[in-house]
């Protein structure tokens, strides 16, 4: 649609129309008159309407009728309907057949005006609720990532959002928490998507071939480059260079690649031309930047210039909802699992795998359920072998086996997720409410029916904040 909104009158009067053409001329609105229904239909199919205006009677045909059309066959254009002085049934019917609204004439410019302006923002703001709408609809998933977990639903809004905007992002989160994906979502869906995805691991490279493979290099640079060399940098350019494990790149290169992230242009090794390069930044670390800023480690320029957008994802025990989504995503798409027909998980498995820590993550949940699919026999995975003894919560309760009544498993369960709640927010009674979207009296007394205390929690954080 135009940047305008389109507006189509409908009346047989030629002075109707020409008031009307006068008076939406001068707002901001495209217009167009026809004079028939007929004409109408035409216009509707050729063009893009907001709104249309659309007269009681029009040469003999019935303007209900043309309302009811458009409604059906246009949904996304209104109508308000122009009725005669006192006809008010003609109004009723209008508006039960789908108008938005009527004018009787003879009218005020004025109420015409408000009329449009009114219909118009009510559309706007359907729009954007059936946008949202949508949104919602799909975040169960962001690209080739799941969850159900709310921490996790708003970084798949982040990421969407992310992707169409090119600001330069930093990942955070632990080891095989999904940050290179993550990465590769904002990249494949954003319309950078036709150019590379240039990922370079710089824990991987001493600082030297760091340096070369970043930025290329020209014959003769340096004993053994016989040949010109385009860097990673070049190559991505059009599209997104993703520094994976940021933090180990040193002070010295740190100052290289922030000369880089200012001018968006570099120079190969031995080289002294400029070569321009188009592309986003895309960081992540699992280590904390700020502490490494602090410590000298990391030179605070560089910091603020590859964190502009920080996105953090959440470790998977603290999302532990979203353990049998992974596994259900891991079986559909294991080829070894579809080639066995495995698609069932046990209680006793999804026990196991809901108690562990997940020290690793996602990426070792990964591996954990490729040697199950391994070694399971029939459609079921009975058990898979999870690192055992560190369950480490001084808070747990009774182990949850569904040889338990209903009762004691539910009760059993509450005090698990309420426990891990106070655990993630500190015993702060309000973030937990909202996190469980229970109000905070409900909260309180779940808590003290299971014998637990928000201050037990309290002295646990690691830093001293707030304090
Ligand atoms: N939300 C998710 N849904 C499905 N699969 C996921 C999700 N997050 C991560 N994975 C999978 O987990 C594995 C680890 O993900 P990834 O390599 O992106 O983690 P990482 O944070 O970059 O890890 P590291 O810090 O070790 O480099 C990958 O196989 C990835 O496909
Ligand atoms: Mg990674």
């Amino acid at each position: 649609m135009g940047s305008e909104p389109r507006l189509l009158v409908v009346d047989d009067d030629a002075l109707i129309r020409d008031e009307l053409e006068g008076l939406f001329a001068s707002q901001p609105y495209e217009v167009d008159c026809v004079e028939s229904v007929g004409a109408a239909m035409e216009r509707l199919t050729a063009a893009e309407f907001s709104l249309a205006l659309v007269d009681v009677r029009i040469g003999g045909k019935d303007g209900i009728e043309l309302t009811q059309q458009i409604r059906e066959r246009w949904p996304e254009v209104d109508v308000i309907m122009i009725t005669g002085h006192g006809s008010i049934e003609n109004a009723v019917e209008a508006m039960r057949r789908g108008a938005v609204d009527y004018i009787t004439k003879p009218f005020q410019a004025e109420e015409i005006l408000m009329a449009t302006e009114k219909a118009l923002e009510r559309r706007q703001m359907l729009d954007e609720i059936e946008y949202l709408r949508r949104q919602l609809q799909d975040r169960y998933s962001f690209a080739n990532m799941v969850s159900r977990n709310p921490e996790m639903l708003e970084v798949f809004s982040t990421l969407e959002m992310l992707a169409r905007n090119d600001v330069t992002v930093l990942i955070t989160g632990e080891s095989g928490t999904g940050k290179e994906l993550a990465a590769r979502a904002i990249h494949y869906q954003g319309k950078r998507k036709a150019a590379r995805f240039v990922a370079i691991n710089c824990a991987a490279l001493p600082e030297n071939l760091l340096e070369s493979e970043l930025f290329g290099y020209e014959r003769g640079a340096f004993t053994g480059a016989v040949t010109d060399r385009v860097g990673k940098i070049e190559h991505a350019d059009g599209g997104t260079l993703f520094l994976d494990e940021v933090e180990t790149i040193s002070p010295a290169m740190q100052a290289k690649l922030l000369r880089v992230l200012e001018e968006r242009a570099i120079e190969r090794l031995g080289g002294n031309q400029r070569i321009e390069v188009d592309m986003r930044v895309v960081s992540a670390t699992n280590e904390d930047l700020e502490a490494l800023v602090r410590d000298g480690r990391m030179r605070e320029d560089f910091y603020y210039r590859i964190n502009v957008v920080p996105v953090h994802l959440p470790p998977l025990r603290e999302r532990v909802e979203d353990i049998s989504l992974l596994v259900s995503e891991f079986l559909r798409n294991n080829p070894l699992a579809r080639e066995k027909s495995l698609n069932r998980l046990s209680e006793k498995a999804l026990n196991q795998l809901v108690a562990y820590e997940w020290p690793g993550n996602i990426r070792e949940l990964s591996n954990v359920m490729e040697r199950a699919i391994l070694r399971a026999k029939g459609d079921t995975i009975r058990e898979v072998d999870v690192p055992t003894g560190k369950s480490g919560d001084r808070n747990a309760g009774p182990k949850l086996t569904y040889d338990m009544p209903l009762r004691e498993y539910i009760k059993g369960a509450e005090r698990e997720y309420l426990s891990r709640l106070l655990t993630k927010h500190q015993g702060s009674i309000s973030p937990c409410a909202k996190h469980a979207s229970v109000d905070q009296a409900t909260l309180h007394r779940k808590i003290k029916a299971h014998g637990l205390r928000a201050n037990d929690f309290r002295q646990n954080g690691r830093n001293g904040e707030g304090r």
